[in-house]
Parts: C-alpha cells; structure tokens; sequence
C-alpha cells in the first residue's frame, strides 16, 4: 500500500481532507490542490466508487485540474474538489448532505463546492444549510451562476468557432460538420447554439433515443454511440465521458479538430502527443469547458452579473489562440503547452 506521497496522482497537493460521519453514513475526502490563486474552488461528485482507493485517486486529480482550469480562466480561485462515495443504498440524504456541508465549512473557505457529476442545485441548497462555501445555487435569470451547464455549453460553442477559424479558415459555421458524443447538459445546449449558427449536426448519446430526438429537433443526424468519434466530420465534440481519446481512438479520429466539453478526455499524456502528431488541432478541455466554473466562481465571489459572466466567458477564444500559437511556435502538442501556462500561473512553473 503506497503512502499518500507515493501516489503517481499526488502533486504536492496543499491538504488532503478525509471525513467521515457515523450517523449519516458519510465518507467524503476534499482535496485541495493549490490555493495559490485563491480559495480552491470545483464541485463535488457523488459516485459509487469501488474503494477508497479509486476515490482518493480521482479526488487527487480532479482537484490539479481544477487548479489548472481556474487558473486558465483568470478567476482568483486555486484547485479543489469533492468526492463523496455513495452509500451501499445509493441515496444522498438529507443528514449525508448535511454532514458533508459541516465538512466544508470545517475547512474555513479554503475549499469551495458546487455540483458535480451525480449533484445537483437541490443538493447544493442542502449544503448552504450547513456552510457558506457553497456555489451553483438556484439564482435570479439576470444574475451571475446556478446551473453551470448553459455557460460550459456557450464557452464550448466559441471555441469550436475559434477552432474552425485557426484550422479551417472559416469566419462562420454555416454548413460545418459537427460530431458531438454526449448530449446531455453541456452537450446538448451545445447542438442548439451551433444548429443556431447554421452547423451540420450528427448526434451520438448511449441514450439514443435521447440523440435521436434532439437530432430529430434539430435537422440533424444521429449514430451510435460506438461510432461516434469515427465520423468524417470537421469538428469532434465530447461531451460525455473522460479519457475517450487514447491510444486505439486517435487513429481511427477522422475530424481535423477536437474540441468539446468533457473533463480528463485524454487517457495519458501520451494522447497529446498522438493528436498532435496527426496534425489534429485540439482544445485543451479544462480551457474549452471553462464556463461553467466561470459562471459559479462569479456567483460566489459576488462579483457581476450574468452579462459579465458571457464576458468572461468569451475570453475563451482568446486563451485558446493563446495556447495553440504557442504550440505552433514550440512543436509542442497544445494540451502540454496549456499545462506548462497554467502552472506558470500558479507558481509551480519553470
Ligand atoms: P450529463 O450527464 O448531463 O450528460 C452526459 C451525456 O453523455 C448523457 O446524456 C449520457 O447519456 C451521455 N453518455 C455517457 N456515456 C456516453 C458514451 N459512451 N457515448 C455517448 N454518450 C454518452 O453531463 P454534462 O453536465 O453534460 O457533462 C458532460 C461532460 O462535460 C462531463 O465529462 C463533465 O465532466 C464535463 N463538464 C461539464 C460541465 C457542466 O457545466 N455541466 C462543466 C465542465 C465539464
């Protein structure tokens, strides 16, 4: 059993928070990466991990990316994150939620939460019952955050016109041939805005109904979801799962750009470099997907409202030309040039 120094996963990761609650059930572990910049700030998951082990390990890398992102999103706020293991029955309870609020507000606002895959704003209101340090709640339509799906999807959508922009040369997206896998929160707000823009739609979700119908709303087409990131079209889009470029998918990749919404798409940091040496452009997922932490990190900072938010989020593009002239410049593939950015920015760079 390797010590916590010895994870491959550990990168001087500032505390490493495990609690637990006999009365509720809960086990939950917040990691904290960097507070560098700021509070650390990224959401909780609730997940039925295998063992402790597989949660610590997620905890531990999630929370650098969050670094990373908050960082590449010019927000005053470090890396964290939240994992709670689910219970044997599965169920979030009131007294779960309550003594992993307590939790959080243990750490004195050095960590801040919001959702994350199997939370939701329901949940987050439960949390606010115990701490402050709490964001994605159910907000006003003018102001800044709640849901982050809308902005994760209004980030992704200008960056795949950036992206058409750089490999293309095309100032418009009527007509561009985009493959998206995973329609749901992000994915799916994604296909509206660019069916809007006058983009060509094809569709994949392991729900195919799901892609079926939006393909259906949308005039656009809808394929399994094995056969997805095969499609000849311009522009791949994931939306749904982590580590779905590796080392079998690049080959088989037939679009020139990968840009899309889902964390962690990279399997190791080998993949950059596959993707870079078939000359295929990518956007780093943690810049590309950036809206959703801009638009809650600004809800609980009290910063603005939601205008300033598409603001922020539209400064996206700009990180991106950032990192891929530097890619272009270096030869290096532009997932390592945006690691090297972001931990310049934290002061962990060279
Ligand atoms: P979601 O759970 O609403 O949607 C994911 C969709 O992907 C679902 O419809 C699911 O059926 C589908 N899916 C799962 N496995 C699939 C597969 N193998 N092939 C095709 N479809 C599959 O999740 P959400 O919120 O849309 O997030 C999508 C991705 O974006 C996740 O990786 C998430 O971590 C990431 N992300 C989400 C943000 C947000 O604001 N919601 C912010 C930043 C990243």
């Amino acid at each position: 059993m390797p010590s916590l120094w010895d994870y491959p996963d550990f990168d001087a990761h500032e505390g490493v928070h495990l609690f637990s609650d006999t009365g509720s059930g809960l086990r939950a572990i917040v990691a904290i990466h960097s507070t560098a910049l700021g509070p650390a700030a990224g959401g909780t998951r609730f997940w039925r991990y295998a063992d402790g082990d597989q949660a610590l390990v997620d905890a531990l890398r999630l929370s650098r990316g969050m670094s990373y992102k908050n960082a590449m999103a010019g927000l005053p706020l470090g890396g964290g994150k939240g994992v709670v293991l689910a219970p044997e029955d599965g169920l979030k309870s009131p007294a779960l939620l309550a003594a992993f609020g307590r939790a959080i507000d243990s750490l004195g606002g050095r960590y801040v939460t919001a959702e994350d895959v199997g939370m939701n704003d329901a949940d987050m209101v439960a949390i606010r019952g115990q701490t402050r340090h709490v964001a994605g709640l159910p907000v006003a339509a003018e102001a800044a955050g709640g849901d982050p799906g809308p902005m994760t999807s209004l980030g992704v959508f200008l960056g795949i016109r950036a992206a058409v922009r750089r490999a293309l040369g095309r100032d418009d997206l009527a007509g561009v041939h985009v493959a998206i896998q995973g329609v749901g929160s992000v994915g799916g707000g994604l296909a509206q805005l660019l069916a809007a823009a006058g983009a060509r739609l094809t569709l994949a979700d392991v729900d195919a109904d799901r892609a079926a119908a939006l393909a259906a709303a949308l005039g656009g087409a809808a394929v399994a979801a094995g056969d997805i990131l095969r499609v000849e079209a311009d522009v791949l889009s994931p939306c749904a799962l982590g580590a779905v470029l590796n080392e079998r998918s690049i080959p088989a990749i037939a679009a020139p750009i990968v840009a899309g919404a889902a964390n962690n798409q990279l399997a190791t940091p080998e993949d950059a470099a596959r993707l870079h040496a078939r000359n295929i452009l990518y956007a780093p997922d943690y810049v590309i997907n950036a809206g959703g932490i801009i638009n809650v990190g600004m809800e609980y900072l009290g910063h603005g409202d939601r205008a300033e938010v598409e603001a922020r989020v539209g400064q996206i593009p700009g990180r991106l030309e950032q990192v891929w002239a530097e890619s272009a410049a270096t030869g290096l593939p532009a997932a390592t040039v945006a690691d090297r950015i972001a931990q310049r920015l934290i002061g962990r760079g060279d």
